[in-house]
């Protein structure tokens, strides 16, 4: 069984309107005629607002191996949650993906295992893939704690489903201390946590399992080193920041996941 692949792009915070259409033409033509891998699937992640244009935006272009994804949603179906986003509604424009847990989430919003279990399962609830980040600050890598902190992350917010719900969630792993430093893992320390991920979740439920779930790298991630890093046996692609603000560089990233 070939395991399904993930570049993503994780625009974050960036982009009006008009460059994050121009960004998702651009790509489209870097990419151009080459047909990609059947098993690997594109995502782009801009800020919900654009959500429904990128997406409509993709299918004019026929850009049928581009899917778009949510950077975060809301636990909640449906309420008095001012500002909020649901993932039902995240759902409703045609995006497939939620990102969850990302670290700047985890820090800047206080977003909990506990919170981030609930959030898991009402993006699964409305139909949607789930991009699950997990990963260690520089202290606790320093202090050798890296796999501990893992482990914990996601016993705590992904090891209550049902193991059939785990075919709609990759995991990426992100080291605090590699996300937007120009500090990336190197491929062995990359390997190392996403081998331990991937026998974790064996562990819990069975070989077939761990075998099928797609694991990301993400941190600094670049046209310049992803070639190594998915060279690596467990790591399945990517989930990219700042380089998939730029045409040229995504799309030498994506080409590099064979
Ligand atoms: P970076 O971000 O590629 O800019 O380090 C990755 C991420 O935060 O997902």
């Amino acid at each position: 069984m070939t395991r399904q692949k993930i570049v993503a792009g994780n625009w974050k915070m960036n982009k009006t309107l008009l460059e994050a259409t121009q960004l998702t033409v651009e790509l489209h033509e870097a990419l151009g005629e080459t047909s990609l891998p059947p098993h690997l699937q594109v995502v782009l992640c801009p800020p919900a607002l654009y959500l429904e244009k990128i997406k409509s935006l993709l299918t004019l272009l026929h850009a049928d191996h581009l899917a778009v994804g949510a950077q975060n949603c809301h636990q909640a179906a449906n309420g008095a949650y001012t500002g909020e986003i649901a993932a039902d509604m995240i759902a409703s424009v045609g995006a497939q993906y939620v990102i969850i847990g990302h670290s700047e989430r985890r820090a800047y919003y206080a977003e909990t295992n506990d919170l981030l279990r609930d959030k898991t399962t009402a993006v699964l609830k409305a139909g949607l893939r789930v991009i699950f980040c997990c990963g260690e600050n520089l202290d606790e890598r320093e202090a050798n704690r890296h796999t501990q902190v893992v482990a914990q992350q996601l016993r705590e917010s992904l090891f209550d489903l049902e193991a059939a719900q785990w075919q709609h969630i990759a995991i990426a792993y992100e080291p605090v201390w590699a996300i937007g430093t120009g500090k990336t893992a190197s491929p062995d320390q990359a390997q190392a946590m996403h081998q331990f991920i991937r026998q974790l979740i064996g562990e819990q439920y069975g070989k077939a399992v761990a075998e099928q779930t797609t694991l990301l790298y993400g941190g600094s991630c670049n046209a310049a080193n992803a070639d190594e890093l998915f060279a690596c046996p467990d790591i399945d692609g990517g989930l990219i920041g700042g380089a998939s603000l730029k045409a040229k560089d995504f799309s030498t990233i994506i080409r590099a996941m064979k």
